[in-house]
């Protein structure tokens, strides 16, 4: 049975304070200065769809910006997966959340993080994650290991601040579209969509 809910209010200066103390902590696994601005959750919500037996997996969902904007554009409850790889932040996502899947690990193992039920069903997966500052063996890690659990033909929906492509696509054998930009985020952002290439 799928359900929707509404997305929870969070404490939205709780929420910011709490993302500025894992960015000074961890400022290269953070990767952004704040929370994803509310211009750049209903883009990349905009391009978020899911179909009933499938699933939408968020990595790096931080403190659930972008999360909850997918919970009011419907995608229901019991077909997002959140994977995050900072503790404390997986604590503050189960609270403010408490109707989703949150797992805390890094998305390099993303086979066996999420239910056997789940994998090779995942349509999209929807990352905020700093990949364009990660090495390219961490790339090709993080790659493949998506390609474990989606579907033939799933989608990697990633947003960034860089105009170029944060995934080097050729090399890890993807197609890339820059399907969004948005002005109103703090920096700019770009969205991108990765497949497999044909
Ligand atoms: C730029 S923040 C995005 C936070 C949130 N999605 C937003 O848009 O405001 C990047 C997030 O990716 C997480 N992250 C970085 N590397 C990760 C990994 N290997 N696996 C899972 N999460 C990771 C960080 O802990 C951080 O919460």
């Amino acid at each position: 049975m799928s359900f929707k809910s509404p997305s929870p209010k969070v404490d939205t200066t709780q929420e910011t304070l709490l993302f500025l103390k894992r960015l000074l902590k961890h400022p290269l696994r953070l990767g952004a200065i704040a929370p994803s601005s509310p211009a750049l959750t209903s883009l990349v919500s905009r391009h978020v769809s899911v179909k009933p037996g499938s699933y939408i997996v968020e990595l790096g969902a931080g403190t659930g910006t972008v999360t909850r904007r997918l919970l009011e554009h419907g995608i229901p409850s019991d077909q997002l997966y959140v994977v995050e790889l900072d503790p404390e932040l997986c604590g503050f996502l189960e609270r403010s959340l408490p109707d989703i899947h949150v797992i805390q690990g890094n998305a390099v193992e993303l086979a066996s993080l999420l239910p056997r039920e789940v994998v090779g069903k995942v349509s999209t997966i929807v990352s905020g994650m700093p990949v364009s500052t990660m090495p390219l063996n961490l790339q090709k890690k993080i790659i493949d290991s998506c390609f474990k659990v989606m579907t033939p033909d799933g989608e990697i929906v990633q947003y960034s601040y860089h105009v170029t492509s944060p995934i080097p696509a050729l090399k890890l054998g993807l197609s890339k579209e820059r399907i969004g930009i948005t002005l109103l985020n703090l920096p700019p952002a770009f969205l991108w969509r990765y497949q497999r290439a044909a």
